[in-house]
């Protein structure tokens, strides 16, 4: 079964349409990568299935788990099983990151044990439970307070906006070893650039969105391959057959 479908979607945002008839769907149990160059709409598209307001679906729709969800409100989506770590959180002054994590874990009791272990894999200090959410945390803080945040829910879909941007080699290490455990038989869409965090987790599919259009979709190590050597101008001319998957080689 697939835990994601995204059919025919057509999005505006300010009065622009930036999603143009992107179809593609992730079976239960794949990790799936999204590429494209700055500004093709990858966060978007992941705004538009958490369905933040301002994100309108102009026409086609966007199944989880077998139920439409297209007009569904955003916590409604969440409730269901979505978790998204975002690219650019804002901050949240006045609600403290150990507070915000409680409110969003099921399982209140299990709560402060599981927020411990994951700290601690992610080398996290303690400290940050009692700071306000993202309020004057560094770049690479910011990621690991989204991939604490997602992991903490437990969710049926993981989504991660670039969990690999400017975050330290280091870091990075960490980063990396705790998804490639965590993401292991799971479901998840990585959006990632240079492909630093597809040396750790394990991908088994590649959608490339440019201009808003799915160009190409196929194995994620070879797209990565051949974008990283010809750029994207290669995925504009991928000869893929509808119903065929571009395995990366023209
Ligand atoms: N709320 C908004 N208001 C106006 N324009 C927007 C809004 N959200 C997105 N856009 C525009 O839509 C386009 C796609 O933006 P998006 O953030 O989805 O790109 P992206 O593929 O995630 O790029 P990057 O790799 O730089 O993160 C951009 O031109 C952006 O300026
Ligand atoms: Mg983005």
């Amino acid at each position: 079964m697939d835990i994601l479908r995204v059919e025919n979607l057509n999005v505006e945002v300010s009065g622009r349409t930036v999603l143009k008839n992107v179809s593609f769907s992730i079976p239960e149990g794949e990790v799936h990568v999204l590429f494209g160059p700055n500004g093709s709409g990858k966060s978007t598209l992941i705004k538009t299935i958490l369905g933040f307001p301002g994100y309108k679906v102009l026409s086609g729709s966007i199944t989880f788990k077998g139920k439409e969800i297209t007009d569904m409100p955003t916590d409604e989506r969440v409730k269901l099983g979505i978790g998204v770590a975002f690219q650019n959180p804002p901050a949240v002054m006045g609600v403290k990151l150990g507070d915000l994590l409680k409110e969003m874990m099921r399982d209140g009791e299990e709560a402060e044990r599981r927020i411990s272990t994951l700290l601690k894999e992610l080398n996290f200090p303690r400290n940050f439970l009692t700071r306000d959410v993202n309020l004057g945390f560094s770049g690479g803080e910011i990621k690991k307070s989204e991939i604490l945040q997602v992991l903490a829910q437990d969710v049926d879909l993981m989504i991660l906006d670039e969990p690999d941007s400017g975050v330290d080699v280091e870091n990075l290490q960490v980063i990396g070893e705790v998804l490639s455990r965590r993401l292991k038989g799971r479901s998840a869409l990585l959006i990632t650039h240079l492909g630093y965090i597809l040396r750790y987790v394990d991908a088994d599919v590649a959608h490339v969105l440019i201009d808003g259009r799915i160009a190409c979709s196929g194995s994620a190590l070879r797209i990565l391959g051949q974008i990283l050597k010809e750029g994207y101008s290669w995925c504009e001319k991928c000869p893929r057959v509808k119903g065929l998957r571009c395995e990366g080689f023209l």
